[in-house]
C-alpha cells in the first residue's frame, strides 16, 4: 500500500466513523427510555420531597403532578396564594400525595430567608429551579422595553438568582445525603445571543453555564444536575398556543423531557426540540441576526400569541 492510499484509507475510516458516532446520538435521542433507562422507584429513591419553584402554573405544575405522581411529595413556590392554593388542591387530590405551599416573590430582594426556614427540616430529593418571566410578552429591542430599570432588575432575580439562591439551599443536603436531582429550566433559544430576545436568553445563558459547572463539581457526590431546554411549550407565557408538532402541552414536555434525565447535563428535552437545537446552532448565527429577521419575528410571535402589545 503506498502512503496516498494509506491517508484516504485513514480518512474514509475517518469519515464512517464520526457518522456512526452521530447516528449513535441520534438513536438515543429517539429512543430514550431504551438508553437512559430510570428504574420505576427513581425519584422516590432520591428522597422525599421535591421543591418546583413556579411550580403553580405551565411547566412548573406540570412537574409537580408529574413527580407526585411518581410518589414524592412537593413543594410548590410562586407568587399568587390563590393559584397555589388551587394547584395544591388539584396535585393533591390526583395522587394523593402531600403538597406544601410557598408564596414568594423572586423578582425581590432578600426573598430567600424565608425559602430557607420552610425547607429547613424536609429531606429534599428533587429541585426543579423553574420560575422564569419574559421581560416583555412581545420580542423588542433592549431599549424598546418599558420601566427598563426595574425590568433589568426583575428578570436577574427571577430568572437567574433565584436558582443559585435555591442551589444554595438545597444543594447541602444532597451533599451529605450523596444523592439528589437539580433541573434547571432554561430556553432553546439560549443556544445562540437571540436579538430581540436579548435579556431573557443572556439570562438564561447563565442558567445553563451555571448548572454545568456546577454538575462537574458535584457529579462525583452522586447528585445529577441538568439544564432543561425547550423552546416552544403551551403555557401562559407564551399565549397558550395551540399544541402542534413542535408545540407541546406542558405535561407531556414534563413526561417526555423527564426520560432523558442521564442524557447528559444539558437536554433540549424531546426530539421536536432536539432537531430545533440542532438548526439553531448550526445555521450561520447571523442569518438570525439580520434587521428582517428580527422584524419578522416580531410579526410572527405577535400572530402566533395573538399578543399585540
Ligand atoms: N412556555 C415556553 O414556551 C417556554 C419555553 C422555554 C422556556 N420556558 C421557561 O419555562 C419556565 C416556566 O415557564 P411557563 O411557560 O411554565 O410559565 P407560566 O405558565 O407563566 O408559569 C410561571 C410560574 O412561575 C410563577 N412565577 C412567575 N413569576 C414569578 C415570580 N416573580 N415569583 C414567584 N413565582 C413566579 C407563576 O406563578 P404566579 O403567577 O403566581 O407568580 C407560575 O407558577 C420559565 O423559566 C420559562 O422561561 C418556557
Ligand atoms: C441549576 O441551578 C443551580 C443553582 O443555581 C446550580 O447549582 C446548578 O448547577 C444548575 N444546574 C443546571 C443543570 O443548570
Ligand atoms: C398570564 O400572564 C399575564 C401577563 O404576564 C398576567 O397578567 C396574568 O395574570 C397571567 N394569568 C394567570 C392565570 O396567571
Amino acid at each position: 500500500m503506498d502512503s496516498s492510499e494509506l491517508v484516504f484509507t485513514v480518512l474514509g475510516a475517518g469519515v464512517a466513523f464520526y457518522y456512526i458516532l452521530k447516528t449513535v446520538r441520534l438513536l438515543k435521542v429517539l429512543f430514550p427510555k431504551f438508553w437512559y433507562t430510570l428504574p420505576g422507584d427513581f425519584f422516590t429513591s432520591m428522597g422525599e420531597w421535591a421543591v418546583i419553584t413556579g411550580g403553580s402554573d405551565g411547566i412548573g405544575k406540570a412537574y409537580a403532578l408529574e413527580l407526585a405522581q411518581r410518589g414524592m411529595n412537593v413543594v410548590i413556590v410562586s407568587r399568587s396564594i390563590e393559584k397555589l392554593n388551587n394547584a395544591a388542591k388539584e396535585i393533591g387530590k390526583a395522587t394523593g400525595k402531600r403538597v406544601k405551599v410557598l408564596a414568594v416573590d423572586f423578582t425581590k430582594d432578600h426573598v430567600c430567608e424565608s425559602i430557607e426556614k420552610s425547607l429547613e427540616d424536609l429531606n429534599i430529593g428533587v429541585l426543579v429551579n423553574n420560575v422564569g418571566m419574559l421581560p416583555s410578552p412581545l420580542p423588542c429591542k433592549f431599549l424598546d422595553m418599558t420601566t427598563l430599570e426595574q425590568t433589568l432588575n426583575d428578570v436577574v432575580n427571577c430568572n437567574t438568582k433565584s436558582m443559585m439562591q435555591m442551589c444554595r439551599i438545597v444543594l447541602p443536603g444532597m451533599e451529605e445525603r450523596g444523592k439528589g436531582v437539580i433541573l434547571n429550566v432554561s430556553s432553546g433559544m439560549a443556544a445562540i445571543p437571540f436579538p430581540t430576545y436579548t435579556l431573557y436568553t443572556a439570562s438564561k445563558a447563565c442558567v445553563e453555564t451555571f448548572s454545568q459547572g456546577l454538575q462537574a463539581e458535584y457529579k462525583a457526590k452522586g447528585i445529577i444536575i441538568q439544564t432543561v431546554c425547550p423552546f416552544g411549550i403551551s403555557t401562559n407565557m407564551t399565549g397558550y398556543q395551540k399544541p402542534d408538532l413542535i408545540t407541546y402541552t406542558p405535561e407531556d414536555f414534563v413526561k417526555t423531557s423527564l426520560a432523558y434525565l442521564k442524557a447528559g447535563d444539558k437536554t433540549f428535552g424531546s426530539i421536536a426540540h432536539t432537531i430545533m437545537g440542532w438548526i439553531i446552532q448550526t445555521v450561520p448565527i447571523q442569518y438570525f441576526q439580520t434587521e428582517k429577521m428580527q422584524e419578522q419575528l416580531i410579526e410572527f410571535v405577535k400572530g402566533r400569541t395573538g399578543i399585540t402589545t
